[in-house]
């Protein structure tokens, strides 16, 4: 039984967004191919999705496939399509036993026919649960995701429903793909790198990032909880500063500006 962390509901994060690295690397380390590494990379999704929609968690986004990644070679890459063809295949009924709606992110029009007709009925398939959200951004750009919504912006301004003048930073995250969820909150990355390579640029403003040297493969449960007691301990201030917030109810405003003031002539 893995451990249990008993992290306060209200200090829970509303969305998780992962990347998960090191597939390759745990592979190498095993002397086995890097597609071993992404089929044990699947365990872990499975072992995530659970615990997280357990929890209660409201979203969960996970990097699957991302449009740097057609770079790699033929054969990874129609391995790592064909992972998620059989991926959802499989668990399409625990994510219906788990209440979960699915979702992808990414340019999927790129992707075969064949693909795309299975990941639309997937998306069907869960369209009336009501629990966590579970995206999958594959073929997935943050630059692409930004680039899409200023385009639907454009199209606006060209039919005359939106001057240039008036468009606001709204305006663009209205039209990012994850629109309409909450805005992630932790950001984990396996592996120990310390990168956002292109995934939710625009929607990790204010994440907190965390980042483990576990390979995405090992990543368990109990990995899991130890990021969301890290997310727990952290003051989130979205560019305030708590500590003259916290102050404020015990100093007078004009104590606070007359002390800045003296520092800054000290
Ligand atoms: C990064 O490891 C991982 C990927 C590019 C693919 C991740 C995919 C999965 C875990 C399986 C498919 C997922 C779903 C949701 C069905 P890497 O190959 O870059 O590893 P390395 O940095 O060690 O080479």
């Amino acid at each position: 039984m893995p451990e249990r962390n008993n992290t306060p509901a209200a200090m829970l994060p509303k969305h998780i967004a992962i990347i998960m690295d090191g597939n390759g690397r745990w592979a190498k380390q095993r002397g086995q191919v890097r597609m071993a590494g992404h089929r044990a990379g699947i365990e872990s999704v499975r072992r995530v999705v659970q615990r997280a929609a357990e929890k209660g968690i409201e979203v969960l986004t996970l990097f699957a496939f991302g449009q740097e990644n057609w770079r790699r070679p033929k054969q990874e890459i129609s391995y790592l399509h064909s992972l998620l063809f059989s991926a959802l295949q499989r668990e399409l009924a625990k994510l219906m036993e788990n209440n979960i709606r699915l979702r992808f992110i990414g340019d999927l029009a790129a992707l075969q026919p064949k693909l795309q007709q299975q990941l639309q009925m997937a998306v069907e398939k869960t369209h009336h649960n009501t629990g966590m959200w579970l995206v999958i951004a594959f073929n997935y750009s943050g630059q692409w995701d930004i680039t899409e919504a200023t385009r639907k912006v454009a199209v606006e301004v060209q039919a005359g429903h939106l001057s240039a003048q008036s468009i606001t930073q709204a305006h663009i995250a209205n039209q990012l793909s994850t629109a309409d969820l909450p805005l992630p909150d932790l950001f984990i990355r396996t592996s120990g790198e310390y990168r956002l390579s292109n995934f939710l640029l625009w929607q990790l403003a204010y994440a907190e990032l965390y980042f483990t040297p576990i390979y995405w493969p090992d990543f368990t449960e109990a990995d899991l909880e130890k990021a969301l007691a890290a997310f727990a301990q952290r003051e989130r201030r979205f560019g305030a500063i708590n500590d003259i917030a916290r102050e404020a109810g015990t100093l007078q405003k004009e104590d606070i500006i007359i002390e800045a003031i003296n520092y800054l002539e000290s």
